[in-house]
């Protein structure tokens, strides 16, 4: 295959469904890298996604058209992703085989790792790398991904119902990794043996943790507390409705840092941003304990929820680790005119720049 196929296949659109908001990105791919061509934010009604399931298909379906029209995106290639929350993903070793093979294995390792049936889920792997001779080599260390077919079915379903052909539905805990590859290359100091980075995607719902050595991932979790945390507990301590609350919270919520008095409103916060940063600690804690990494190196944010106001430092202090604000646009070049919104919101764009970089880089 040439470098360019023809027509428009050198430009993908990656859609990000979160629970908050959905998010477009165009990119096209150029003999200089990556550009983004066009890009697109637009709110969610409440409920219309929950717990990473579409709920309301209508009404998200109408989202997309209407902010893919706005925004005047054109999409042949559609790559979209599906919840962390909602799939199964294990680390497993399996002996150096051809990729046939490795199809059939995978799924008869998956097996023991699915609680329904078989022929209910859908089943993929990646390769992350061939063990070295000190870890043993002769083995691949693969990443099983599982989801259930009937939920990946209804994610098609919404994006046909926009008008959109979609050919991969990833997972978004795997392309927030995938954009901010080349950022978190960028942060990288010199360890020996490997920096070990964790990237935080925190939302609306979820936040999802990655733990990377020498760019390959070796952990990952997903914890349900997120931005709507925050939102709630404004809500209910406030007494106000979601929209106001959420206002408040961009505008006015700050993490307190040490012994400082805050306002009224980071007193509400801290809860739950302690919460999260002890379930962080946690993960962190068990995956230092099963793989024998003394340190994790520095946490890359990522996710809307990471614009908290002294989020990152409160993170840095509570967990005695660097942490850095990613940049999932690194080595794109953006040639739309209009960029208030994406730099604005950049954080939140990251899975959609992650799913649409899959289809200019492959
Ligand atoms: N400046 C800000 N300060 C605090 N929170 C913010 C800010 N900007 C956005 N957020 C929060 O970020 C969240 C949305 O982020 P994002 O778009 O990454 O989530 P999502 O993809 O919709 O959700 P999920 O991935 O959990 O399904 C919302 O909770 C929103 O209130
Ligand atoms: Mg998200």
């Amino acid at each position: 295959m040439g470098l360019f196929a023809f027509g428009t296949s050198n430009i993908a659109v990656g859609l990000d469904i979160g629970t908050s908001a959905v998010k477009v990105v165009q990119l096209k791919k150029t003999p200089n890298g990556p550009e983004l061509t066009g890009y697109a934010i637009a709110p969610l009604p409440p409920a219309a996604v929950e717990e990473g399931n579409i709920k309301d298909s209508q009404s998200v379906a109408a989202v997309i058209k209407d902010m893919m029209k706005t925004a005047k995106i054109k999409a042949d290639r559609t790559f979209a992703s599906i919840s962390g929350q909602n799939v199964i993903m294990r680390f497993t070793k399996l002996p150096i085989m051809t990729p046939e093979e490795l199809d059939q294995t995978v799924r008869i390792e998956a097996e023991q790792y699915v609680p329904y049936a078989i022929d209910e889920v859908s089943i993929t792997h990646a390769v992350l790398n061939e063990l070295t001779e000190e870890e043993g080599g002769g083995k691949y260390s693969i990443l099983l991904v599982v989801a259930q077919k009937e939920l990946v079915n209804s994610y098609m379903g919404v994006i046909k119902a926009a008008g959109l052909t979609t050919e991969v539905v990833d997972v978004d805990t795997i392309a927030a990794i995938n954009a901010l590859e080349n950022s978190v290359m960028q942060t990288a100091g010199s360890q020996e043996g490997g920096d070990v980075v964790a990237i935080i995607d925190s939302g609306a719902r979820t936040t999802n943790i990655s733990v990377l050595k020498s760019g390959i991932l070796m952990f990952t979790r997903n914890i349900p507390i997120a931005g709507n945390n925050i939102t709630q507990m404004i809500m209910n301590v406030m007494k106000q409705e979601f929209e106001q609350a959420e206002n408040i919270k961009v505008s006015e919520a700050e993490v307190n840092i040490g012994d400082s008095a805050g306002n009224e409103i980071s007193e509400v916060v801290k809860t739950t941003v302690e919460e999260l940063a002890s379930e962080i600690r946690r993960s962190f804690d068990y995956f230092k304990a099963q793989s024998r990494e003394p340190l994790i190196h520095r946490i890359v944010l990522s996710g809307g929820s990471s614009n908290l106001k002294s989020f990152s430092t409160y993170l840095s202090n509570e967990l005695g680790v660097d942490v850095y604000m990613g940049n999932p646009l690194e080595g794109i070049s953006v040639t739309v005119t209009d960029t208030d919104m994406l730099y604005n919101n950049l954080q939140q764009f990251t899975v959609a720049i992650g799913l649409a970089l899959k289809g200019v880089t492959e």
